[in-house]
């Protein structure tokens, strides 16, 4: 068993979670039961990062361009999802963690949004770790929605233009209220973000492992964190300031 500080663990870790579709082609199965399987991984992520004390997890579930996709796969996924929540909301009632969604809402189908709203609603009140998942998502989108909200409260006044500053920027965004992830893993063995939080990575520790998804398992999830607490993360100052001085100074 890999040995984690409690106290150094990932205050937001967000994850992409990719290769459900290879995992089943690999096998000669449909790609909806890669699907079906990675839903068990997000189980046991959600149990463990909660179980952990992370406070906040976030997990790239269905990008913007994933529309894209054959119909009936997009159609299989949006049925897996409602599932999904409906199966899971007892238990994150018992786990007092809160749902969240991230990404444009206005593309899902009603019935799904139905059955967000309900999760959200009847978890609204748990203080425990906050599961974000990122739907209809994509990175550039919400920067441009961003921005057009910011506009429209400039044109109106609501907003002077020279309080527009990173911080401020930084509450249009649909994580507005979260904190930037610490951590963020992706599986399959794809080193790319793919639109994912385009903003919120800029000082993200990234991981990457040849894992599928379906296969990715909580030892693997140890590692990774492991691999975090070995980092040293410099926001731009030198490794002696960090050491010497833990990060906090300006000189
Ligand atoms: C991730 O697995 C799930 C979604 C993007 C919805 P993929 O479906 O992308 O699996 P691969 O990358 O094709 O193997
Ligand atoms: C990223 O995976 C999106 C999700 C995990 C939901 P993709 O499989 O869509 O990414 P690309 O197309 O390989 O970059
Ligand atoms: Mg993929």
């Amino acid at each position: 068993m890999v040995q984690l500080d409690p106290q150094r663990l990932p205050v937001h870790l967000a994850v992409i979670m990719d290769g459900n579709g290879r995992w089943a082609q690999q096998r000669m199965l449909k790609r909806i039961v890669g699907h079906q399987r990675g839903a068990e991984t997000v189980k046991m992520v959600v149990e463990q990062a909660s179980l952990l004390g992370i406070k906040y997890l976030t997990l790239f579930a269905f990008s913007s361009e994933n529309w894209s996709r054959p119909i009936l796969e997009v159609r299989a996924l949006m049925t897996l999802l409602k599932k999904y929540i409906r199966q899971e909301t007892a238990r994150m009632l018992r786990k007092n963690i809160r749902y969240n969604v991230i990404g444009n809402r206005s593309d899902l189908p009603p019935d799904v949004n139905d059955t967000l709203d309900e999760a959200i609603r009847k978890t609204a009140s748990n203080d425990g770790m906050v599961l974000t998942l990122a739907l209809s998502y994509g990175g550039r989108q919400e920067l441009c929605r961003a921005a057009a909200h910011l506009a429209k409260d400039a044109i109106s006044g609501k907003v002077s233009v020279a309080a527009i500053t990173p911080d401020l920027f930084d509450s249009y965004l649909d994580t507005g209220g979260l904190p930037d992830p610490d951590f963020l893993i992706r599986t399959s063995g794809e080193m790319r973000i793919s639109n994912f939080l385009l903003w919120q990575l800029a000082y993200t520790e990234l991981y990457f492992t040849d894992t599928n998804w379906p296969d990715f398992t909580i030892n693997e999830l140890h590692k990774a964190l492991a691999d975090f607490q070995s980092r040293e993360r410099r926001f731009g100052k030198t490794s002696d300031q960090i050491l010497q001085r833990g990060g906090l100074s300006n000189d």
